[in-house]
């Protein structure tokens, strides 16, 4: 496995590029399935997880055509109706794969999706699969996969019982399919959602309120070729963000929507953190000090549960306490012990609360990326602690980061990727 080296506390400036949201390619390349005819899809970011997709879409009979961030996809048949452990194993998306075989086929067959070991102990997809049977299909819960049947899906009213990201992606592109009409309640409105239901539109679905808690969809026969440029990463934006005032460095971050983290720079405004923005970029100040804030994570547009570990991050550098409460995963504050490893002053209060006195000085440490969010908060660590941080596992990583020690590189950074044979 390769690690990174880092020499912490080296002086960051200059400018630093989002690449295309992984959360938003990762359903765009599954949705080309509902199509017989090619999809364009532009500004893919070049990452583990959207190279997984589409093998895992090569496995299901695609021909795709990759030129740079520009990859073109068409599947004229389905070779088969499930996809494998092997690779859909690597990364929790393969759920959504699910949804376009089963609309488009009729069968799916999957095995329980893998990815981050966030949330409880398995990612569950209960809503997933409860949807599924709301529009008629049959669902049978094997010893290590489902097993799902529907000659035709119905459209249905469906309330999600926990808003979910991927179970209200899920549903929308099953819908699109189906006879009849289907009403969709309590849905996520992550920006990802709508920017989705704009291309299938163009593709000639015909789904309303994308971005709302309530979307309807109107099934169609068949949906048509379609073009999609992928949005800035607001996870990206909102982590470097967070590394530019964290390590008190005055960093442009470009091609970006400062508007997708209103919840993050709200907050830095009361923390007394500059920054300035235009329309596709934000450029942070060097804050002073730092004053602490108390943050709670939310479904979109509340603080984002994916920028919740870096920030702890920038909580360890505020000159007081902060309450970290994280209300989405129950794993998700776990990473914390490394934080304290390197010297960070945390009170883990419960699963879902931590307390950050700061400000601490860090040191660098041995570590492993538990998972590719607390794995950028090792880094960001590692940039401000005093001496090297090694860092293991960096596949979770480059799951979500382009060429993440290159970019940081270009800001000064003294990070190196060293391969390990094992
Ligand atoms: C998406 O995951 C993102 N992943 C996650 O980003 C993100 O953290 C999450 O949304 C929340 O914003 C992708 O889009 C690929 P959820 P998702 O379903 O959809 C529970 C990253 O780092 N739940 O919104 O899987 C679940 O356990 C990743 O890029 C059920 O109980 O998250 C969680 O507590 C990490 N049953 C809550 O809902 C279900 O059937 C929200 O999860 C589905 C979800």
């Amino acid at each position: 496995m390769s690690k990174f080296i880092i020499q912490g506390q080296a002086k960051l400036s200059g400018e630093i590029e989002v690449k295309g949201a992984k959360n938003a390619a990762l359903k765009i390349i599954p949705a080309a399935i509902l199509s017989r005819e090619k999809i364009t899809i532009y500004n893919m970011p070049n990452i583990e997880d959207t190279d997984r997709a589409l093998e895992l879409m090569e496995e299901l009979g695609a021909e795709i055509k990759r030129t740079n961030a520009t990859v073109e996809i068409q599947i004229k048949e389905l070779s088969k109706n499930g996809i494998s452990e092997k690779t859909s194993g690597k990364f929790r998306a393969s759920i959504m794969f699910a949804a376009p075989i089963l609309a488009r086929a009729g069968e799916v067959k999957f095995p329980h999706p893998g990815g981050c070991v966030l949330g409880a102990a398995t990612r569950p997809i209960d809503l997933f699969l409860d949807g599924f049977r709301a529009m008629g299909a049959e669902v049978k819960e094997k010893e290590d996969h489902y097993h799902i049947k529907a000659k035709k899906l119905n459209g249905c009213e469906y309330f999600f019982t926990t808003v979910t990201v991927t179970g209200t992606e899920a549903m929308m592109m099953a819908a699109i399919l189906a006879e009849g009409n289907t009403v969709l309640k309590n849905c996520a409105m992550e920006p990802e959602i709508p920017v989705l239901a704009e291309y299938l539109n163009r593709q000639g679905a015909r789904i309303i309120g994308a971005g709302t808690p309530t979307i309807k969809i109107e099934g169609v026969k068949e949906i048509k070729a379609g073009k999609f440029n992928i949005i800035p990463d607001r996870i990206e934006t909102g982590t470097f963000a967070i590394l530019a005032a964290a390590t008190k460095s005055e960093i442009k971050i470009t091609n970006c929507n400062p508007s997708h983290i209103e919840s993050l720079l709200s907050i830095f405004t009361k923390q007394g953190i500059k920054f300035e923005t235009g329309e596709d970029w934000l450029r942070i100040m060097p804050p002073k000090n730092i004053t602490p804030y108390n943050i709670k994570t939310h479904e979109y547009p509340g603080f984002p549960t994916d920028l919740q570990s870096p920030y702890t991050v920038l909580a360890t550098q505020a000159n007081g306490s902060s309450l970290i409460h994280e209300t989405i995963y129950e794993r998700r504050l776990l990473f914390t012990d490394m934080l304290a490893q390197m010297g960070a002053d945390i009170i883990m209060c419960d699963p879902h609360r931590v307390v950050i006195n700061g400000p601490s000085k860090l040191y660098g440490r041995k570590l492993t990326s538990p998972d590719l969010r607390a794995g950028i908060t090792m880094i960001i660590a590692a940039l401000i602690a005093e001496g090297e941080t090694e860092i293991d596992n960096i596949y979770q990583i480059d799951r979500g980061y382009e060429d993440i020690d290159g970019r940081l590189r270009a800001l000064g950074a003294d990070i190196k990727r060293i391969g390990t044979l094992l």
